[in-house]
């Protein structure tokens, strides 16, 4: 290698290494990993495995072959996730379980005095053929061996299958060790997600009745605002945003005295007009939102209990005027009272709630919102039937 070829390569090692550690979604950053690694060696394919107590898990599997012969969805197909035992028999076992390299010229020639052995199932089932291969350990920043970085067939300009290089190794094993790392910042972004969903569903719970329908309600509500946020098309991002925002959509009937909240019968006018505070108290306690999800959490908050035709609360705004996650909620928060044992009230059959929800189309709710849920319906029920009280 030439001075000026190392230096390129350097670069473009540390560019990887930065666009690895801004990815924090998983499935996203393993196949990052997986093809920068296959471009740095021309390979043909690869995949990953992540270490999971005491086994491997094949997470990711890319494939030119497959792909241009058959097409994307036969490469999906040859990615099932499979476990491997971590021993000295199988490939990536054997790289898990020693913390060494192996680099095959030849699947098909394995030495005879080696514990592991080539499996020729995945060949035999897709008409491919493997001939060398580099079988990498991931290591993360502990000195811990968190995967196994499989890369296949090293292609020449002619398509030709060759051995890997030994200086490959090398890159690829501190490109591995970069990968870990991002790995394990990403499951760790994903532990703090989930701890930062349970503790909103938590003081959202708090702040209302102190049993578990609530909570159960709650979720259900703001799953069904994310099928419907994913439905009308917005990113993974906005989805997130309106999961995360809209179990605090209640958090104002913290302020409304039990003898309303929890009234077995109908509210009289005076009580109703309490009732109906809970919107603006919500928008007390979330005002100088400091984060994306707090202002989101307060606009729904305000805007829940708007209607499409201008005739709900608290300020009577119509149309495209209500926030659209008002809009969305709205729609939510109703499917799931109707569903649900109130104090005041008994389940609906579902019958009964479709034709309302259509009844009110266009009324109560906006249309468009109306037709993804209807769109979205299937996603609803098991939903609600997999919260259930
Ligand atoms: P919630 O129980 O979570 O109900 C949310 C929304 O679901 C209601 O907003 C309403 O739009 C819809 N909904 C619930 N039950 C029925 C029903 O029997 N028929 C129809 N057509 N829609 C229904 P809304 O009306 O603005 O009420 C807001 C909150 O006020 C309710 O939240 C509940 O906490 C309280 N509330 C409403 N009506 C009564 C009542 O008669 N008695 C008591 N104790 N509380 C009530
Ligand atoms: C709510 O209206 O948010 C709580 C009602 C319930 O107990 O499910
Ligand atoms: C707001 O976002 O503060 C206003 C919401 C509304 O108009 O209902
Ligand atoms: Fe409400």
């Amino acid at each position: 290698m030439t001075m000026e070829q190392l230096e390129k390569q350097f670069n473009k090692l540390i560019e990887i290494g930065i666009s690895l550690t801004s990815e924090h979604n998983l499935e996203k950053l393993l196949s990052t990993i997986v093809s920068e690694a296959r471009a740095f060696t021309c390979a043909d394919a690869g995949s990953l495995y992540i270490k999971e107590g005491d086994e491997l898990v094949f997470m990711i599997s890319q494939n030119d072959t497959i792909r241009n012969r058959d097409g994307a969805d036969e490469e999906k197909k040859a990615y099932k996730k499979f476990t491997l035992p971590i021993n000295k028999k199988n490939l990536a076992g054997y790289v898990a379980f020693t913390g060494q390299i192996l680099n095959i010229p030849d699947a098909y020639n394995i030495p005879e005095d080696v514990e592991y052995s080539h499996k020729k199932t995945f060949d035999k089932q897709y008409n491919y053929k493997t001939v060398s291969m580099l079988m990498i350990p991931m290591t993360d920043n502990e000195g811990e061996i968190t995967g196994v970085l499989q890369l296949i067939n090293s292609l020449q300009n002619h398509g030709q299958a060759v051995p890997f290089k030994k200086e490959q190794e090398q890159i690829i094993l501190s490109m591995a060790s970069q990968a870990a790392v991002a790995i394990n910042n990403a499951k760790l972004t994903e532990d703090i997600k989930k701890a930062h969903y349970n503790t909103i569903i938590r003081l959202a719970v708090a702040a209302e009745y102190k049993d578990e329908d609530t909570a159960l309600h709650i979720k259900r509500m703001s799953e069904y605002s994310a099928i419907i946020a994913k439905g009308m098309g917005f990113d993974d991002k906005y989805v997130e945003n309106i999961r995360f925002a809209s179990p605090m959509h209640d958090i104002g009937k913290i302020g409304i005295p039990d003898r309303i909240l929890l009234k077995p019968a109908k509210l009289d006018k005076e009580e109703w007009q309490v009732m109906m505070s809970h919107t603006t108290i919500g928008g007390d306690i979330l005002k100088n939102p400091d984060s994306d999800i707090i202002a989101l959490s307060r606009t729904i908050a305000l805007s829940h209990h708007e209607k499409f035709n201008g005739k709900g609360y608290p300020f009577g705004i119509q149309g495209d005027d209500i926030p659209l996650e008002g809009r969305i909620v709205a729609l939510a928060d109703v499917f799931d009272a109707l569903s649900s044992r109130r104090p005041y009230k008994e389940p609906w059959p579902l019958e009964k709630i479709t034709n309302l929800i259509s009844e009110e189309r266009g009324e109560q709710f906006d249309p468009t919102v109306v037709d993804v849920f209807q769109e979205n319906f299937e996603e609803i029920l098991k939903v609600r039937d997999e919260f259930i009280e």
